[in-house]
């Protein structure tokens, strides 16, 4: 069996490259290994950043998963109307955001919407904004437990900015927000316990907000790499995104997490420009881009270094490059999936080998309607 069987499509003739495939069996395969290792949907509230489909929101509304993150006002949107019945955007909405927040909230009274906010300004004005409209947020304080991305320390200023949200009649305090995003330790007990030690503020200072008689609706913590230690709370949202699609990057950084890969790239080769060399149609506006190569992982080329990448072409050089013909097809990972499916208008999905649909990637537009 060759090395990329499982992502050979019986049809792929019919597929214009490059696409990104997503594997259906696959997908409901780790929809149910993520519920498994938390024992709980109503524990869960995935990140939809990932895959920003409709269609697998369903999928998880179908198991039970009723709650969802989001990062943009479009995902957002894109959740509530595709059933979604609580969804946190994680993500402190300033500007002209924040009317679309409210705007949201009128055009689905029955989704609970929810947001962050790590600033007295940024609530502040929220607060204007919900009292003018006659009504009020939910706001979950965002805590940076050690990202330095956004986020407040868990503290004194923290409880102090908690405290305020909680006198504010356009506002509802929601809990807490803590992600993790930088705890990628390869050893899985290395990662358990940095996850602990960042943990233990955020347990503190919810103890400390309880203790002084302000509610604390929720804690919602981590993504994939920290998901296996908040799901062993019991009292914490886990908020993984990237384990619903999976990709080379945490495959070979994270040993301990048993996912499948989902979701490929199906190229072709378009060019031999030397003995040694194979040019692709999988450029970086096909695939995600931020890091070094390898971009995109071959199983059938195990040994292949990529040497150039533009607009439309990724060049690699293999001593096997005679054995890829102008218009071979070839099936990749790539290393990191949530940037790659924004690139991607349309995404081909595969059941039973087969590239049976296509569906549009609606949660990649900045605006749906709102
Ligand atoms: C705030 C937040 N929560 C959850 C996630 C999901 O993390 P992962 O991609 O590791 O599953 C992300 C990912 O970027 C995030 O930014």
């Amino acid at each position: 069996m060759k090395p990329d069987e499982w992502m050979r499509l019986e049809n792929e003739a019919d597929v214009p490259s490059p696409a990104l495939v997503l594997h259906l069996e696959r997908i409901d395969e780790n929809l149910r290994r993520m519920v498994a290792l938390v024992g709980n949907p109503a524990r869960l509230r995935p990140h939809i950043k990932t895959h920003k489909l409709p269609q697998l929101v369903v999928r998880q509304l179908a198991l039970g998963i009723t709650k969802f993150k989001c990062a943009t006002i479009a995902e957002a949107e894109l959740a509530a109307s595709a059933g979604a019945a609580d969804v946190l955007l994680a993500l402190q909405p300033v500007g002209p955001n924040v009317g679309r927040l409210l705007q949201l909230m009128r055009t689905f009274p029955a989704v609970r919407f929810s947001t962050l906010t790590d600033s007295p300004e940024a609530l502040a004005t929220l607060n204007r904004a919900a009292t003018a409209a006659g009504v009020s947020v939910e706001v979950l304080l965002d805590l940076d437990v050690g990202q330095g991305r956004t986020g407040i320390a868990p503290g004194p200023e923290a409880a102090a900015l908690y405290r305020t949200m909680s006198t504010l009649p356009g506002i509802r305090p929601g809990g807490l927000h803590a992600y993790d995003g930088h705890l990628h330790q390869r050893a899985v007990a290395e990662r358990a316990a940095a996850c602990e030690r960042a943990y233990a503020a955020v347990e503190k200072l919810r103890t400390e907000l309880l203790a002084a008689g302000l509610t604390v609706p929720r804690v919602v913590a981590g993504g994939t790499p920290t998901f296996p230690f908040h799901a062993r709370r019991g009292d914490v949202d886990c908020s993984p995104g990237t384990c619903v699609l999976w990709d080379a990057g945490y495959g070979t950084n994270m040993p301990d997490l048993d996912f499948l890969p989902a979701a490929t790239l199906l190229t072709r080769v378009v060019s031999r420009p030397a003995r040694n060399r194979v040019c692709l149609d999988l450029g970086h506006k096909a695939v995600a881009s931020e890091m070094p190569h390898p971009r995109v992982i071959f199983p059938v080329l195990p040994n292949a270094r990529a040497v150039g990448h533009n607009e439309e072409h990724l060049v690699l050089e293999t001593e096997d490059a005679g054995n890829f013909p102008v218009g071979t097809v070839l099936h990749g990972i790539p290393w990191h999936i949530c940037p790659t499916v924004a690139l991607h208008s349309h995404v081909s999905v595969a059941t039973a080998g087969r590239a049976s649909a296509i569906w549009p990637v609606v949660g990649r537009a900045r605006f749906i309607s709102i």
